[in-house]
């Protein structure tokens, strides 16, 4: 069951060039044209291979090939489809052409399957439009609630809800699916280890545990010439000294806690104004979810004394708190045996990134599949993968499906 280097290229070029903008990378945000565009033009690819297709309330996409014996069991696979700004043409995507190449080898060669497999291309993960992650997974499983993204706008101030009806979805009815028996995701490692230690598939064992904020700080917007340094109220001053005070607590953390700090809107952002608001956002995260709390709790009460110090207002937003997650050990056991028969050179890892899969394992045996990153780079459109590690990783996911379904 060899995957074909030349059609990975094709669907995967393909995918990736239908993107919000000409790029650098691809950019496609949930429920943007190019988003409503990619899912309707994988339903369409889903459907000439004989699957049956349908979009839930949200937008997520299924496509189902029916099992000849047991239907109602189904074995899933699949990612996300929204990209973060200026991705790259792996991330999330993967996942759903690997998937669908993945099941049109395993039809090719075996036919119809006993259960029913389905291919998942999930409406949103990466939280890069709204301030919401795993929009997609969670609507699955009946975890998003109305509530949180009501008043939720993107930085053009497009209101989610409004977003969503334009591309013709609303919110579902909240019931969750309980017919999904297994769920397997194949994604780019997003690091470096695999490519370090040269090994081709990585078999997931845990998904990291991640806190996200928005911090906004308040001050005093001002003329840049006539407010002499010692009255000023500025905000950019304040998160300069918050962002140099944390990022020096979490080197002194040491691994595997990793801080960011990736999003910074001052206010007026003008030359010649004393910046009166800022907000920024914050992203960490650490393997051990006591830890991750109690790390972040200290930053919390760290940021709100320097903003003290300095005059300065401040607001703290805790939107995103994910515990860590493990992945089913029966499921990991699968992939490593088809990777043992098959001599693929695979290694059982942790993720540092957060995936779908952390929303399926606690209510699905979950398993993910691992290929190496170029140099550890994603999140960038120079986000790589040799094309002959696709191929086996894509492989390594048909034989896995082949175990669960046939
Ligand atoms: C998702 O890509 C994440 O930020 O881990
Ligand atoms: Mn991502
Ligand atoms: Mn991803």
């Amino acid at each position: 069951m060899d995957i074909e280097v030349g059609e990975v290229r094709q669907i995967m070029d393909w995918l990736s060039s239908i993107s919000d903008d000409t790029g650098p990378g691809t950019t496609r945000l949930l429920y943007s044209p190019s988003w409503l565009k990619a899912q309707q033009e994988l339903k369409a690819k889903f459907e000439s291979l004989g699957m049956e297709c349908r979009f839930d309330a949200v937008g997520n996409l299924f496509g189902t090939l029916v099992g000849s014996k047991s239907p109602e069991r189904k074995i899933a696979t699949g990612s996300h489809v929204d990209t973060v700004v200026r991705g790259g043409k792996l991330d999330g995507q993967l996942g759903i052409f690997g998937g669908y190449l993945a099941v049109k080898k395993l039809l090719e060669t075996y036919g119809r399957p006993k259960k029913s497999l389905e291919i998942i291309s999930m409406a949103e993960e990466e939280g890069s439009r709204f301030p919401y992650v795993f929009w997609g997974s969670k609507n699955i499983f009946g975890l998003a609630k109305k509530e949180d993204v009501e008043a939720l706008k993107d930085g053009q101030g497009v209101g989610f809800v409004e977003a969503m009806r334009n591309c013709g979805f609303d919110f579902g009815d909240g019931r969750a699916r309980t017919d999904i028996e297994a769920f397997v995701e194949l994604h780019i490692e997003q690091g470096n280890f695999l490519e370090e230690e040269n090994y081709t598939v990585g078999v997931v064992s845990s998904i990291v545990g991640q806190k996200r904020y928005n911090i906004t700080l308040k001050g005093e917007a001002n003329h840049a010439g006539t407010t002499l340094m010692r009255y000023r109220k500025d905000t950019v001053e304040c998160m300069s000294r918050i962002i140099t005070h944390c990022l020096d607590k979490a080197k002194a953390a040491g691994d595997p806690l990793v801080l960011t700090f990736g999003k910074v809107v001052p206010k007026p952002n003008t030359v010649n104004v004393v910046p009166g608001e800022t907000l920024f956002t914050m992203d960490c995260r650490h393997t051990n979810a006591a830890f991750l709390q109690d790390f972040t709790a200290l930053l919390e009460a760290d940021m709100r004394d320097i903003a003290a110090k300095g005059g300065i207002g401040i607001e703290i937003d805790n939107w995103m708190n994910e515990k860590p997650v493990a992945m089913d050990s029966k499921i990991v056991g699968f992939i490593e045996c088809v990777c043992q028969d098959r001599k693929l050179n695979y290694k059982v890892m942790h993720s540092g990134a957060g995936h779908d899969s952390q929303i399926f394992a606690p209510r699905v045996p979950t398993g993910m599949i691992f290929v190496p990153s170029i140099r550890g780079v994603s999140h960038n459109p120079a986000e790589d993968t040799k094309v002959e590690d696709l191929c086996v990783g894509i492989k390594a996911l048909a034989y896995t499906l082949h175990e669960l379904a046939y």
